[in-house]
């Protein structure tokens, strides 16, 4: 236990910390037209009202039929939401919309190549094409309600179309990131049971059309090898009509979606009448083994948070124009550019591209071009945005009324930035902190009603009641002023519903550690265990330090340390390896690897390229090492421990305080003195 308070105690000091800073007032224009004025929500969404204040969110969808229990909580800590409810996702994403909406745009679609163009998906469009599509899956592949299917496409629409397909027929859709590797989508499979895997053949990546198809074939012979067959690779065509990819098709598995979708023209399918709590998706994240967690999200519930925070949150009305610009691979894009946006008729924006690519004016001729009024997007994308063109976004004539950030703690300048520049002086800023499990925002302001405080994320939304244990599991009380571990007193509809195939796991990771009595069916004995350290202010707003465990956030993007790990212990030579966060200017965070090799194998500059390439190779490019660090031996406790603390001290050119504990102190030196030489 002691090593691990000394671990923690790292993590807070390498975690950012800065003043408490001025309030910032929305503005009375932005005021005027918001969708949550009304001071009396916090009353309605108080812990005497739970969990029924909950109806309002659901309230905002279309039921088959309504439910006779708001929350369930028999078979504690898996919460059910809206029991007895029957509901169909994509219905309330598109059919509904149809007699009003069916002109308007659901989706823009922006191909990272200029020459291309817009392209503008209306709701009708959408119903047409998202039917089609369900009739394929259905008639083709042969699904059915809570089947899984795996999908490892890109930004292109055809990657929601796939998705509300899905939902319209009950099947449990897991997206996995399109810039993870085949291994990775390899163990998605398995771990989810898919025999079905849709892809697309190639996207564009900061110009060049990338041939996305090599890593199906890589996923489905590493899948069959874990005994986990698919039967068949639907692939969208990136050019429709033109196979955009060097690999060749398989005679038998592999089938064309575009042309499958041809055969089906005109085909309607019902939508699925599925219970509240039947599972919509998998969202596979990282956490500290190195076996990623699929975090099952469900219908109802998850329909309705995304939802009603969309609406009061990110203050979205159909007439709105929306662009997040995170990847939907990310539970922020399921949650807030597909599910919660088109259950209100809005317009949302599907960007193929990174916002720096061409040149650093590109994301805001993109909003003067389609008029966005709402943005979205993470620290580490302003840090790179304001980096290379500070001055860009006063040439554009576009208008935000209201930003988002999300991912990992916003520095102050970097939030000004935001605010005087991209925003104009005149955005409303809501700082947002969830999680993949959470579904939907746990704190944030409610821009209508709360001022805003750069650095700091604003109190629980409606409904979410925060709170802070210290180590000892006393309650740290609002204005301590103290960092303890962030914990949600109740539970949310928005909420993941297990771990997929693991609920041991799923009640060990998030609940175990401040459960009151494990027996007990009472949600207030259950305390939602977040794995962030924070503070609170005594106004109430939450501060999120970061990661108090094995995680690590690149750019926004969660990976483990022990991912990291096991993917470069695949190389033979590689006897040990241990992964530091490392505080990074634009990234927020990147990934150091320390690696000792086996006797008589000596460090060369090829090894450590074989390395590296590993990583990439087993997760993706986004795992790739800031740099890999050959060393003699890991500093290790005398009971064997690697001290990463140390490791990570040392990456970030900190003090490693008292070393002298260890089995092998001198070992420090040498590592800090090659970590010198390096000029890194
Ligand atoms: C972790 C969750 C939520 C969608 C994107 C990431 C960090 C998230 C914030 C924020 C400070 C934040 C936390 C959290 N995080 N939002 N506004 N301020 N930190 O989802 O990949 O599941 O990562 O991201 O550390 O635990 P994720």
């Amino acid at each position: 236990m002691a090593e691990k308070e000394v671990v923690e105690t790292s993590e807070a000091q390498i975690a950012v910390h800065w003043a408490e800073e001025e309030y910032f007032h929305p503005s009375k224009e932005f005021i005027a037209q918001a969708n949550m004025t009304d001071p009396d929500v916090i009353d309605r969404f108080s812990l005497d009202n739970f969990p029924n204040c909950f109806k309002e969110y659901a309230d905002i969808l279309d039921w088959y039929e309504y439910w006779h229990t708001t929350l369930d909580t028999s078979d504690a800590p898996c919460w059910k939401w809206f029991v007895g409810g029957k509901i169909n996702a994509c219905y309330n994403c598109v059919d509904r919309h149809l007699p009003k909406y069916k002109n308007k745009t659901a989706i823009h679609f922006v191909p990272e190549p200029l020459e291309e163009g817009y392209q503008h998906i209306t709701y009708q469009e959408l119903y047409v094409r998202v039917n089609e599509f369900a009739a394929v899956l259905k008639d083709v592949c042969g699904l059915k309600a809570g089947d899984r299917v795996t999908l490892h496409m890109p930004m292109i629409p055809e990657l929601p179309i796939t998705m509300l397909a899905c939902a319209r027929l009950g099947v449990i859709h897991s997206q996995v990131f399109g810039g993870f590797s085949g291994r990775a989508c390899a163990d998605r499979i398995v771990d989810s049971g898919s025999n079905v895997l849709i892809t697309a053949d190639a996207y564009y990546r900061s110009g060049t059309l990338i041939d996305h198809k090599q890593n199906a074939d890589i996923a489905v012979d590493l899948a069959a090898k874990d005994g986990q067959k698919v039967d068949k690779v639907l692939i969208w065509q990136r050019y429709p009509g033109k196979y955009s990819a060097e690999t060749p098709m398989v005679d038998g598995r592999d089938y064309f979606a575009n042309d499958l979708v041809k055969d089906k023209y005109g085909a309607r399918v019902e939508p699925e009448r599925m219970p509240a709590e039947a599972p919509l998706f998998l969202m596979y994240t990282s956490g500290t083994t190195g076996k990623p967690k699929g975090c099952q999200h469900s219908t109802g519930g998850f329909l309705a948070y995304t939802a009603g925070t969309s609406k009061y949150v990110q203050d979205i009305h159909p007439e709105d124009v929306y662009w997040c610009m995170a990847d939907i691979g990310w539970i922020t894009g399921h949650s807030y550019i597909v599910y919660g946006p088109l259950a209100l008729a809005a317009s949302t924006v599907i960007f193929e591209g990174v916002p720096t690519y061409p040149d650093a004016g590109r994301a805001w001729r993109i909003a003067q071009d389609l008029d966005v009024n709402i943005f979205h997007t993470a620290p580490t994308a302003i840090r790179a945005l304001r980096k290379i063109g500070p001055d860009e976004p006063k040439k554009y004539n576009y208008s935000f009324k209201h930003m988002t950030t999300v991912g990992e703690p916003i520095e102050p300048a970097v939030w000004r930035w935001y605010y005087d520049e991209v925003g104009k002086g005149k955005a409303a800023i809501v700082d947002t902190w969830w999680q993949t499990e959470t579904g939907g925002f746990l704190c944030s302001t409610l821009p209508g009603l709360n001022p805003m405080k750069p650095g700091s994320a604003g109190p629980g939304v409606p409904g979410i009641h925060p709170i802070i244990y210290d180590d000892a599991g006393e309650i740290l009380p609002q204005g301590a002023g103290k960092a303890g571990n962030i914990c949600i007193q109740n539970p949310w509809p928005g909420a993941f519903q297990t771990i997929w195939g693991d609920r041991d796991r799923y009640v060990e990771t998030y609940y175990a550690r401040y459960c009151k009595d494990p027996k007990s069916k009472d949600w207030r004995d259950w305390p939602y265990l977040t794995g962030d350290a924070a503070v609170e202010a005594p106004d109430g707003y939450f501060r999120i330090l970061g990661r108090i465990d094995d995680v690590i956030n690149v750019s926004g993007h969660r990976l483990g340390t022990k991912e990291i790990e096991s993917a470069s212990l695949v190389v033979e030579e590689v006897a040990e390896a241990a992964v530091v966060p490392v505080n990074h200017e634009i990234k927020g965070k990147v990934p150091d690897l320390y690696i000792a090799l086996k006797p008589g194998i000596a460090a060369t500059e090829a090894l450590e390229q074989k390395i590296n390439d590993a990583v990439c190779e087993q997760i993706g490019k986004i795992a790739k090492p800031r740099k890999v660090w050959i060393v003699t031996d890991m500093p290790k406790t005398r009971s064997g421990k690697i001290m990463r603390r140390v490791l990570g001290a040392i990456s970030n050119k900190l003090d490693v305080g008292d070393v002298m504990t260890l089995a092998n102190p001198e070992i420090v030196e040498e590592i800090k003195k090659m970590n010198d030489e390096s000029g890194i």
